[in-house]
Parts: structure tokens; C-alpha cells; sequence
């Protein structure tokens, strides 16, 4: 394993659907802004207790803390639930470093300027009911050099960190690599999901590389860097109690949707460097700073299953209806964080993959639908079904609890009078869902951030077909 770090260098990009595809048959690396990127290897599993040494024999066998850690490291538990969780939900994981993390100088909160659209505390933001949908999301203009953390923004959310209750969406748009600044999440989990460009991310656990197509996440608590090879834009939730799993699959079996094998996790990775490296800390909500004489990412070892992990959204195999009706969404749940009542998640991650549509006589789009569930919704790539106009990759819509939504006018119309052949909905195409059980106020930049202020004219054209004289009508064609 590679151990150094070369200068960052500008090479080609591929497309979001080239390069995702070729994750799925073996590591990339022709446009990695490091040479410590190429041909990365990972850990597969989801979940599972891991193990990684980047030097032979730097895991202590049989114990996790000897009086002397092999090569005079330094043990240290990084707990991700409470030490006495049962131990079906108990995640934590030893990490075994040149220098404990506590070597710092005191944290100092950072300039007003950087951080000021981060949102942690909901009870004060922006109530509005109304389907909403936004543009795509901003790229640093004016010139702006934006890394990013620089170009982390809150977009809505709920409840707050200090309670362990709720979560928030995030969107981040940056041009600049974070280099020698790494961060840190006090307050929760973080979903990272890109939509343009590749994030070369380092963690104290070792090194992912996630292109669009690929998700991340980085549990509260673990380090990471974000490298760039070009502007990059992408959509965060981050939930504030418990941790993401994978749904449960009922009676569809021991197989299907995310499989856990698919879910990749680095493999240790250090630096021994003497150099400044700022450390940023998200602590409810707010952000903090302070310098470290070394690189923080000097663990030559760890086990555990508290790992920071990517996936494939390639991978996921889809289930759906082979006879008639259109599925609940929940079909394409790729990752779930519970809350303490069954079945009801602080956050859903949900995709609407490509996928062949077979259903007989079925109105095949997503149904008119009023939810007990806030559902924000992206769009990584292409056109969704249900809205093939006007919900831009990079943008964004939010339905809020209770707020009817559903297909366009156009989509209704058409799909209303399709002729129900089997049909494969394109590949180019990506959107996925963060849906939860909490209702989502607005922060101020989500509320101001460019939005398509005639979205509910979508459904004005809805046919009005009803006829009471016709009590079995029939598609036209
Ligand atoms: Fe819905």
C-alpha cells in the first residue's frame, strides 16, 4: 500500500456513467489528482468487523491495548455508539497511530465568513409547505475558490445535533481541493452523494474514490479530506442519531437490492509528515479550527466495523412488480438510518435505477401520492420518469408532509394512453430520495437559492377525464 502522497495534478475526466461503470470491474485511477489513488484496493463487506495493517504486524494480536503497541504506536478507540449498545448495534473501531488524536492546540471557532451557511438548530428557519423544486445548485462563481467544506451548504433539515435528533441535507459545490485542511463531524453520519466530479476522499482509515453514480459515508467522528480534479457538486444528508444499514428484505429473500458484498471500505493508509495541517471540526453545527504540526493521517492500522465506506449504485439489484401496479418506492431503499419506532427512518436512501418497466394494465409512472414522510429528492444524471422536464441534474425538489405530489401533466397524459409493451428506462438516467420522517424547514439559502417558481404549474394540464356516463374508459390508442 501506497504510503506518500505526490502533488496534485489536472488530468482528463471521464463521464459520471464511464467512470461509475468501470468501479464495477476494477479500481480506476486514470484522472486520480494523487498517485496514491491509483489502482486503490478496498475492503468488501457491509457492516462486517474489518481489520487493515499498511505495515506487516502493526495490529496487536490477541489484545487491543499492550503496554507497547507494536511500532511504539499509539492505540485509540473511536466509539460510534454508546460503550454499553448491544452488540448487534455496538459499532466502534481501535485505530493504531504514530500520535494520539488529542495532540492538538486548542480549537478556535472559525472566521464568520467560512461556515455561515451551515444550519444545525431548525427551530428558527424558513416553514413552507409548497412542493418546491430548485434549479441546480450553484457552482462557485466570481471567481470563488471554494473547497469543500468552503462550499458546504445547508439546504433544509430538522431537530439539531445537541439532542441527537433529526437530520439535514447539505449540498456542496466546490473547485478547490482541501489539500492540507482535513474535517471532522461531531454531529452526525454524512451521505455523501456526488453528482459532478470524482472526490478523492482520505480518511484516517485509508483512501475512497467516488464518482457520480458512487455514494459515500463517513460516520461522525472520522477525518477526511476531499480532493478534486475539477468542479464538483454533489448532495449530503446527514442524520444526527444512529447509523445507516441496510433495509431489511422481508420475504424477498437473503439476496437482492444492495448486497453487502458491494459495499467497499479502504484499506489503511498512512503518512509520517511534519507539515501544517489544519483541522476543521463541525461540532453542533458550528465550525472550528485549529493547526497540527504532522498529518493527521498517520493510522497504520485499524479494526472494527465504525469503517467509512462507497458504493456502487451500479450494484444495486432492483425488485419490482412483474404483474401489475406500480411499487412503493421503498423497493429501492439502498440504505436505511432507523429512528426508535419500527419501520419509520430518520432517512431514507432511495434510487430510481434504470430498470425495465413490464407491469400490464398499470398507470406506470409514480402514482399521485400525499405522505406522512418529507421526500427531497436529486437528480444525479439524465431525466427522471416522472418529470422529464425541468428537474435538472444537480437540482433538487422538496415534498413536504402531506404535500400532494406526483407525475406531470405531460408524463400523466402520456403514460395514461401508452401502449404497455415492456420498456427499459434509460441507463443515462439517475435520481435518488432522502426520505424522513421529520418535517424540513428551509434554511435561508435553500429558501433564496434559484428555484423554478412556476413548479406547480406542472400540474395544471392534468386531464379532468371524469365521466359518468363511462364507467370503464380505456387508453384512446
Ligand atoms: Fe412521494
Amino acid at each position: 500500500m501506497s504510503t506518500k502522497r505526490s502533488t496534485t495534478t489536472t488530468m482528463e475526466i471521464s463521464s459520471p456513467l464511464k467512470k461509475a461503470r468501470a468501479g464495477l470491474e476494477e479500481s480506476k485511477g486514470e484522472s486520480c489528482p494523487t498517485t496514491a489513488f491509483k489502482n486503490l484496493k478496498y475492503l468488501n463487506g457491509f457492516g462486517a468487523e474489518l481489520e487493515s495493517e499498511a505495515l506487516e504486524g502493526a495490529l496487536p494480536k490477541g489484545q487491543n491495548t499492550p503496554q507497547i503497541c507494536p511500532y511504539g504506536l499509539h492505540a485509540e478507540q473511536l466509539s460510534g455508539s454508546s460503550f454499553t449498545t448491544p452488540r448487534v448495534h455496538n459499532q466502534r473501531s481501535w485505530l493504531y497511530r504514530i500520535r494520539p488524536t488529542c495532540k492538538h492546540a486548542p480549537f478556535k471557532p472559525v472566521s464568520a465568513e467560512e461556515g455561515k451557511y451551515l444550519v444545525n438548530d431548525f427551530s428558527q428557519q424558513v416553514i413552507n409547505p409548497n412542493q418546491l423544486r430548485w434549479k441546480p445548485f450553484p457552482m462557485p462563481q466570481d471567481g470563488e475558490q471554494l473547497d469543500f467544506v468552503q462550499g458546504l451548504k445547508t439546504l433544509a433539515g430538522a431537530g439539531a445535533p445537541d439532542v441527537k435528533t433529526g437530520m439535514a441535507i447539505h449540498i456542496y459545490a466546490c473547485n478547490k481541493s482541501m489539500g492540507n485542511k482535513a474535517f471532522c463531524n461531531s454531529d452526525g453520519d454524512m451521505l455523501i452523494v456526488p453528482q459532478q466530479g470524482t472526490l478523492y476522499v482520505r480518511t484516517e482509515f485509508g483512501l475512497l474514490e467516488v464518482a457520480p453514480r458512487e455514494i459515500c459515508v463517513i460516520q461522525r467522528g472520522i477525518r477526511f479530506t476531499v480532493d478534486i480534479d475539477g468542479p464538483s457538486r454533489g448532495y449530503i444528508c446527514e442524520v444526527y442519531n444512529g447509523h445507516f444499514k441496510l433495509p431489511d428484505l422481508g420475504p424477498i429473500g437473503a439476496n437482492g437490492l444492495a448486497n453487502p458484498r458491494d459495499f467497499q471500505s479502504p484499506v489503511a493508509a498512512f503518512e509520517d509528515k511534519k507539515c501544517s495541517f489544519e483541522a476543521v471540526q463541525k461540532f453542533m453545527g458550528k465550525l472550528f479550527t485549529t493547526t497540527l504540526e504532522y498529518s493527521p493521517y498517520d493510522v497504520v492500522a485499524w479494526f472494527g466495523n465504525y469503517v467509512p465506506y462507497k458504493y456502487n449504485l451500479w450494484n444495486f439489484c432492483a425488485v419490482n412488480s412483474v404483474t401489475f401496479d406500480h411499487m412503493d418506492p421503498s423497493i429501492f431503499t439502498v440504505l436505511t438510518c432507523p429512528s426508535a419506532e419500527p419501520g419509520v427512518a430518520v432517512a431514507d436512501f432511495v434510487i430510481f435505477p434504470p430498470r425495465w418497466l413490464v407491469q400490464e394494465k398499470t398507470f406506470r409512472p409514480p402514482y399521485y401520492h400525499r405522505n406522512c414522510m418529507s421526500e427531497f429528492m436529486g437528480n444525479i444524471e439524465g431525466r427522471y420518469e416522472a418529470k422529464p422536464e425541468g428537474f435538472l441534474p444537480g437540482g433538487g425538489s422538496l415534498h413536504s408532509v402531506m404535500m400532494g405530489h406526483g407525475p406531470d401533466a405531460d408524463t400523466y397524459n402520456k403514460a395514461s394512453q401508452a401502449e404497455l409493451k415492456p420498456v427499459k428506462l434509460p441507463e443515462d438516467s439517475l435520481a435518488f430520495m432522502f426520505e424522513s420522517t421529520y418535517m424540513f424547514k428551509l434554511t435561508q439559502w435553500g429558501n433564496d437559492a434559484p428555484k423554478d417558481e412556476e413548479y406547480y404549474k406542472c400540474w395544471e394540464g392534468v386531464a379532468e377525464n371524469f365521466d359518468p356516463e363511462n364507467p370503464h374508459p380505456a387508453p384512446k390508442a
